[in-house]
């Protein structure tokens, strides 16, 4: 990790809008876990007000939220080293969120392809808020001045626009108060594609199921999936340059290096030559082995709700220690009048 001025933290959040599956656990958070054991404080965030940016059913939407928080848990996120918070609980993401609205430029939102993508042709219907979403998310990092911030590879136009808005805010103040946060986008597995097409994305919002692996799919369904998975013809290289212009092939030797904990190479040096119908059960072997037992435990932790929220709450008193100073610091920087200490 590169150094900065200001204290190494680690924050990044996931959206509880239902069905965590592979390309977030690889590209998301089997990073988090690691990351939690490099630096001092590490925050990790169901993003509940991000969510509602498209309609949520509230049952679902409390539902999710604490699978989320079973499936960060059970994938080996400590309460007891990280803080872990669902964002409602802390009110300063929002508060901040409203003072970057007001630093964030039309013309800079309007560039992001994530927003143009989800509202596609029915941009005069969607809500203010998905429109927002990234300025929420920069709040989200630089509530907590945190420098570091472990995503898939699809969030990093929204880690750059977080740059700009602290790089501006820090510029119209005169101060040096927020940070300039460096995307952690690392490993295999940053852009996990759809089991059906190496050209898209794996993700949540696919009509087809088969596309994906969710963490919460048994042996049998994950077997089934991988053995189905879209391939070429030809037998695995001994080489990454051979996987070029085979996007399915790499896709699967991408995914075993990252649940492996290994690179392409030491993957294609122990499978180059063999063919699919030999490489699947061994991705799928694999998979298995990794994934069920952090399916077990969510199960088993979704059985008791309570603890969860109790969890919740408590992270969300710890995280306040640190996003009350940083946003009464800001409502200073910015003018807004409060009582004197
Ligand atoms: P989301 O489910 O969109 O809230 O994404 C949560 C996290 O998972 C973010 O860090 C994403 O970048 C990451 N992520 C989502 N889909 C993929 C994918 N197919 N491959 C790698 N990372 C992903
Ligand atoms: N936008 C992210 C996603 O869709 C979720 C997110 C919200 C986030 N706030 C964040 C990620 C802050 C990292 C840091 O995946």
């Amino acid at each position: 990790m590169t150094q900065s001025t200001f204290t190494p933290r680690v924050f990044s959040g996931i959206q509880p809008s239902g069905g965590l599956h592979l390309g977030n656990y690889l590209g998301a958070i089997k990073r988090f876990v690691t990351m939690q054991d490099e630096v001092a404080q590490s925050i990790y965030c169901m993003v509940d007000l991000h969510a509602i940016t498209v309609w949520q059913d509230p049952k679902d939407l409390q539902h999710n939220t604490r699978e989320l928080a079973a499936g960060f848990i059970a994938s080996g996120i400590s309460p007891e080293k990280s803080i872990l918070i669902n964002q409602s609980q802390v009110p300063e993401h929002a508060q901040l969120g409203w003072i970057f609205n007001c630093v964030a430029r039309m013309g800079w939102m309007q560039r992001m392809t994530q927003f143009k993508d989800k509202a596609g042709k029915n941009a005069q219907n969607v809500s203010l808020g998905l429109f927002g979403y990234p300025a929420l998310m920069a709040a989200d990092i630089l509530v907590y001045h945190a420098t570091h911030v472990p995503v898939g590879d699809d969030q990093k136009q929204h880690l750059e626009l977080t740059r700009d808005i602290a790089t501006k805010f820090n510029h119209d103040y005169g101060v040096d108060f927020f940070p300039i946060t460096e995307p952690v986008i690392e490993g295999a597995a940053t852009r996990v594609m759809s089991l059906r097409d190496g050209d898209k994305k794996m993700s949540k919002s696919d009509p087809s199921d088969a596309s994906r692996i969710n963490m919460t799919d048994d042996a049998d369904t994950i077997a089934k999936k991988i053995r189905k998975a879209k391939t070429d013809a030809d037998a695995l290289p001994s080489e990454a340059k051979g996987l070029e212009g085979r996007p399915e092939a790499r896709n699967l030797v991408n995914i075993y290096a990252a649940l492996a904990d290994i690179s392409v190479d030491q993957v294609l040096a122990d499978v180059g030559g063999k063919n699919f119908g030999a490489f699947k059960p061994m991705l799928s072997d694999l998979a298995v082995a990794k994934l069920s037992p952090i399916s077990g435990e969510m199960a088993r932790l979704m059985s008791d709700p309570a603890e969860i929220d109790r969890i919740l709450a408590k992270g969300a008193q710890q995280a306040r220690e640190i996003t009350v100073p940083i946003l009464q610091k800001t409502y200073d920087i910015v003018g807004m009048v409060r009582p004197a200490v």
